[in-house]
This record gives C-alpha cells, sequence and structure tokens, in this order.
C-alpha cells in the first residue's frame, strides 16, 4: 500500500507510487484535516487556472505579518502588480542574450572539474553553482561579493523548511539585516547611477505610477533565489541521472543533439523539480463529489498531474523525443514561472557543455543519494561520478 509520508527517505526517492494511488481516489483528504491532496491533471490544471476561488496567499501562523507580499503568495490585484514591475526587468529577451555568458560559466566550471581529475561531484560543480552565478550576474552583484551573496542563497534555501511557500518566514534575522543594508545601498547606487542590470530595473520600474517599495524588493530578492536556484540545480541534477538510468535514450541524445530541449522538457515532466505546490479554498468547492470546504487547502500535485496517463502514454517511460508534452512543472495561470525561459536556458547550456566534455560518466557506486529533505521539491544534494574527460577543443 501506498502511503504519504513525506519525511521517509524511501518516499522522497521514489513517491509516484503514492501518486499513483492518489489519482484513482482524487481528491484525497491526506495528513491533518482541512488538508486535501489533488492528483489528477485535469483537476490540477483547473486549480491552478482558478486563482479566484484557489488562492495562494498565505496568512498561517508562521508567516511575518510585517513582512511585504511576495508574488509567489498573493493573489490578483497584489500579484499583479508585483508581477508587472518585475516582468518589465525580467524579460525573455533579456534572458536570450545571456547565453554566450551562461556557456562561459559553464564550461570555466567544467575545466575546474576536470582539472580536478575523473571523480567529480556533479551538484558541487556544475548544477549547484551555476544558477547561483547566473542570477547575481544577472542582479548585478559584483564579482568580489559573490562569496557573500552565495552563503545568503545558500542559508536562504537552507531556511526554506517545507518549500517554496512561504519564501524568508524561517531566516535568521542578522543575516537578513546584513542583506537589507547591503542591497540597500545597492538599490541608492543604481538609482543615482543605473547600470544594464536587474538591480537598477527593479528600482526603476513603475506600474500605474507605483514603484517597488523596498520590503518588497527585498522580498522579490529573496523569491528570486529561492524559487530560480534549487529548482535549476534539480533539473540538472535530475537529467544527468535520467540519462544514466536510461542509457537508450542517451544515446539517441548523442546521435541528435538537436533533441535537447526535447529532453528537458521530458526530465521537467518525468522528474519534476517541483513536485508540489499549495492553493487555499476561497469557497466551498465542490470537486468530484467531495465538498472541500471554504479555508481547506489543497496540495497541487504538479508531479502526479504530470504522469497522468489520460494526458501522457506510458508516463513513466522517460522518452526524450515525446511529443505533444504538455507538462505542468512551471505551474500555470497566473504564477507561471517567471524563470522559466532561464531555466530551461541553463539547464540546455550545463547539459550541452557536460555531454560535450564528459566521454562517458557513471555513477561510483549504487548507494541511494542523499535528497532534498522536502517532499516538494526532486533532487539529489550530491551527485559522485566517475567521470573520462575529453580534452576541450584547442581554440
Ligand atoms: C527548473 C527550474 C524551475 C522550476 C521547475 C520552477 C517551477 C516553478 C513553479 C511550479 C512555479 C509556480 C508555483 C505556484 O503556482 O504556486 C514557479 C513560480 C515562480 N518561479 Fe520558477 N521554477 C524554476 C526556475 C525559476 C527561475 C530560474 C526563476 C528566476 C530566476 C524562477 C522564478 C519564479 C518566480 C518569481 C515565480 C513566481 C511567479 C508568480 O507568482 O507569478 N523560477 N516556478
Amino acid at each position: 500500500m501506498a502511503t504519504f509520508s513525506p519525511n521517509d527517505p524511501a518516499f522522497l526517492e521514489n513517491p509516484f507510487p503514492f501518486y499513483e494511488m492518489g489519482r484513482a481516489f482524487s481528491p484525497l483528504q491526506v495528513g491533518p484535516p482541512g488538508l486535501w491532496s489533488v492528483f489528477g491533471y485535469d483537476d490540477c490544471t483547473a486549480i491552478l487556472k482558478d486563482h479566484a476561488t484557489w488562492s495562494s496567499q498565505r496568512g498561517g501562523p508562521n508567516g511575518d505579518p510585517n513582512a511585504a507580499p511576495s508574488m509567489l503568495s498573493s493573489d490578483p490585484p497584489v500579484h499583479s502588480r508585483l508581477r508587472g514591475l518585475v516582468s518589465q526587468a525580467f524579460t525573455p529577451r533579456m534572458v536570450e542574450q545571456l547565453e554566450p555568458r551562461i556557456r562561459q560559466l559553464a564550461d570555466a566550471l567544467l575545466d575546474e572539474a576536470a582539472a580536478r581529475g575523473g571523480a567529480v561531484d556533479l551538484i558541487d560543480a556544475l548544477a549547484c553553482p551555476l544558477p547561483v552565478i547566473v542570477i547575481a550576474e544577472i542582479l548585478g552583484v559584483p564579482s568580489e561579493d559573490r562569496a557573500k551573496f552565495r552563503y545568503w542563497s545558500d542559508e536562504i534555501i537552507a531556511g526554506l523548511g517545507s518549500g517554496i511557500s512561504n519564501p524568508g518566514s524561517q531566516l535568521e534575522p542578522g543575516m537578513l539585516d546584513e542583506m537589507r543594508a547591503y542591497f540597500g545601498r545597492m538599490v541608492e547606487e543604481r538609482r543615482a547611477h543605473p547600470r544594464a542590470d536587474l538591480i537598477s530595473g527593479l528600482a526603476a520600474a513603475e506600474v500605474d505610477g507605483s514603484s517597488l517599495s523596498f520590503p518588497e524588493l527585498m522580498q522579490m530578492l529573496v523569491l528570486l533565489l529561492v524559487a530560480g536556484n534549487e529548482t535549476t540545480t534539480n533539473l540538472i541534477g535530475n537529467a544527468v541521472q535520467a540519462f544514466m538510468a536510461h542509457p537508450a535514450q542517451l544515446a539517441l541524445l548523442r546521435a541528435n543533439p538537436a533533441l535537447l530541449p526535447s529532453a528537458v522538457e521530458e526530465v521537467l515532466r518525468h522528474s519534476s523539480p517541483v513536485q508540489a505546490t499549495v492553493r487555499a479554498a476561497t469557497r466551498d468547492v465542490e470537486l468530484r463529489g467531495k465538498c472541500i470546504a471554504k479555508g481547506d487547502s489543497a496540495v497541487v500535485w504538479i508531479a502526479a498531474a504530470n504522469r497522468d496517463p489520460a494526458v501522457f502514454p506510458d508516463p513513466g517511460t522517460f522518452d526524450i523525443t515525446r511529443n505533444p508534452n504538455r507538462h505542468i512543472a512551471f505551474g500555470l495561470g497566473v504564477h507561471f514561472c517567471l524563470g522559466a525561459p532561464l531555466a530551461r536556458l541553463e539547464a540546455r547550456i550545463a547539459l550541452e557543455a557536460f555531454l560535450a566534455r564528459a566521454e562517458s560518466f557513471a555513477r561510483i557506486d549504487d548507494a541511494l543519494l542523499p535528497r532534498v529533505p522536502t517532499f516538494i521539491m526532486r533532487g539529489v544534494l550530491e551527485l559522485p561520478l566517475r567521470v573520462e574527460w575529453r580534452q576541450p577543443a584547442a581554440v
């Protein structure tokens, strides 16, 4: 019998039987009263699209009443204003232009890893540092402050506890003060002398004559770190694991490198970095004959929807040519992931660079890998590999 024991390493290793069981009974009350789980693709997408009935607002006892609302945990119209302000500064065009720089960073990280020899922890060497450096550069954090920035980013993610739903709520106040002071100085400086970076953009952005307040700007920075770094790390790590588990698919990809974008989409579906998100009912709702009361919460199991056999034939099969592949790994509706173009670009470049440099790669042993300790995310903390490196092409 598949059970829901979210802190059990065995559950984190393989939650898929639970999703399969849940789909048959969805919506299902699991855990404390008033907490529902929704598994089917149609129900999950309907909930994510209906923000009037299904609120993202968090007013729980752990929320900091003084904190500004974050985009992720607010509903329209508050959400629309915040999203509008950041969208002006964080455009798909800006992301596209980053491609050569991201490639340079990925190559440099792989050079360092190869120089250390044939044993490498790919999370530590590539999947973790790449998104952190990229977001630091997008924001405009000078490279001499990168170590401090990395520390804040790690601390924010470590303090994340139960998931992405309440960013920043469990941070150590001293660190937050230090971060506030640092970014406060940076915002002042960029207001006086704008540059082509995201902090300048956020400081200058306006919607209907209103700009971001300083607490809102801080909340936005925390959200960008929380929502963007670990998720992208997990996507890269999950992709390399999937390639090792499915050697025929890896061979197909090696023979047809143009399949890489479609392979990334299949990793997002099959091994979704964000497994679930949460909504609260704003009114009594009847769903498949069950009454979900106003105020009840629903865990929307994105990863279960992404394996719904009604939408994805042979959903457990990892198929890099899958088409169509209408997964919801980046969510749906007004909260659709703001960083999706960046995450896709970073993953494609990191994997392209790794596959180009690694003649072959394999796990060092079969031991279970330590996992990110929350059922909200799917990813490993370490991915030790034995790699046979190719020398980089001479320039
Ligand atoms: C593979 C990587 C990523 C995955 C799987 C992912 C997944 C998601 C999901 C599922 C949501 C919607 C959550 C909800 O509806 O409750 C979301 C929202 C968001 N993501 Fe991502 N994300 C990724 C990378 C990034 C990156 C790189 C950034 C930015 C640098 C980012 C920034 C955001 C923001 C700001 C939101 C909130 C949007 C809103 O509320 O309007 N994400 N992400």
